[in-house]
């Protein structure tokens, strides 16, 4: 077996994104068109989650696959800020970093421009570090369908071997790029030990509309814990011991949504590695999350453990706990 150097290893996107903002529907007919702000902030969901996780005090390491160009560089510099371990990633330099232009418009509408051929679509196993992976005790899989040639057939191959370690495994889902199906994912998915999906993409990829049919199908495909975000409601569980919801935090006025999924994930294994007990994971990844989504950025809100524990004093005591 190989030597547990770190808590969690997540294994997914790691990209920059460039939000512009404000920009109107006309901006092809102006020359120069002015916003407010343009920076430059890394993104992913594996990058989200470890940046979070990290900051939560946990030992946490990235596997991703970045090209060597300056949004690359921008990522390792990232990861060094917030001390997450870099071995794992791979720096292809046949490829070009992936990289989301971002337009917002002023009442929230959004479209992006990506690089088709960007690291993010280029990413396949040749790309893991097993023996990295093999050095933590959690094998998070950021987001399942985001890096399209980690199909079905390489998440069991990658699952297995973390198995044969003794890792827990996690996974988050985004919708379908291609679309895929569950069956395309069904075997993956009986290895993983906590299943992140939001309602609505789990809710299209089992074709169910009930929260309780979602779980069930999902937890009939042998994922032990299925954890379904069901946005400002919390959370509904379900594993072998039944089901419940865990609410979210009152009182939180949302501003900014993107990444609360991460958030939300990060704070679950957190939890999972204080030992806490299911509904206590679910109440600490929904007060994770709750400090994101009051900041606008996946990675802004969270800036240290004292916030979420402040977060889960306010908690427990609104829910009298
Ligand atoms: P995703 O970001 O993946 O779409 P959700 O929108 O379901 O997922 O949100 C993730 C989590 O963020 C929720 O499970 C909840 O804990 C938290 N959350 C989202 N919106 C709110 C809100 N208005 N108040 C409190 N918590 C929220
Ligand atoms: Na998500």
């Amino acid at each position: 077996k190989v030597e547990k150097k770190l808590d969690v290893v997540c294994l997914g996107a790691a990209i920059v994104d460039i939000p512009l903002q404000p920009v109107s529907r006309d901006i092809f007919d102006i020359e120069s068109y002015p916003v407010d702000r343009i920076a430059m902030t890394v993104g992913g969901d594996a990058m989200n989650e470890a940046t979070i996780i990290s900051r939560l005090g946990f030992k946490t390491g990235i596997i991703s696959c970045i090209g060597d160009d300056a949004a690359g560089h921008f990522i390792l510099g990232s990861c060094a800020k917030d001390h997450i371990d870099t071995e794992g990633i791979c720096i292809d330099e046949k490829i070009d970093t992936s990289m989301n232009v971002g337009l917002v418009t002023g009442d929230g509408e959004r479209t992006f421009v990506t690089n088709r051929n960007g690291s993010l679509w280029k990413t396949c196993i040749d790309h893991v570090d097993f023996n990295k992976m093999k050095q933590a005790r959690i094998l998070s899989l950021a987001s399942i369908f985001n890096n399209p040639l980690l199909d079905g057939n390489a998440l069991v191959k990658i699952f297995k071997e973390a198995k044969k370690e003794g890792m827990i495994i996690s996974a988050d889902m985004i919708k379908p790029r291609l679309g895929e199906t569950l069956d395309d994912i069904k075997e993956a998915l009986s290895y993983v030990d906590y299943f992140f999906p939001n309602f609505d993409e789990a809710s299209l990829m089992t074709g169910k509309d009930k929260v309780e049919d979602v779980a069930q199908v999902l937890f009939d495909c042998g994922v032990k814990n299925v954890i379904v975000k069901i946005g400002k409601r919390g959370c509904y569980i379900q594993n072998k011991e039944g089901t419940m919801i865990v609410p979210a935090a009152k009182g939180i006025t949302a501003i900014d949504t993107i990444g609360a999924g991460d958030n939300f994930a990060s704070g679950f294994i957190s939890a999972v590695l204080q030992g806490k007990d299911i509904r206590e994971c679910g109440i600490y990844a929904n007060c994770t999350a709750a400090v994101s989504v009051q900041h606008v950025g996946a990675t802004t809100g969270v800036k240290n453990k004292e916030m979420v524990e402040e977060m889960l004093a306010k908690y427990h005591s609104d829910y009298g706990l």
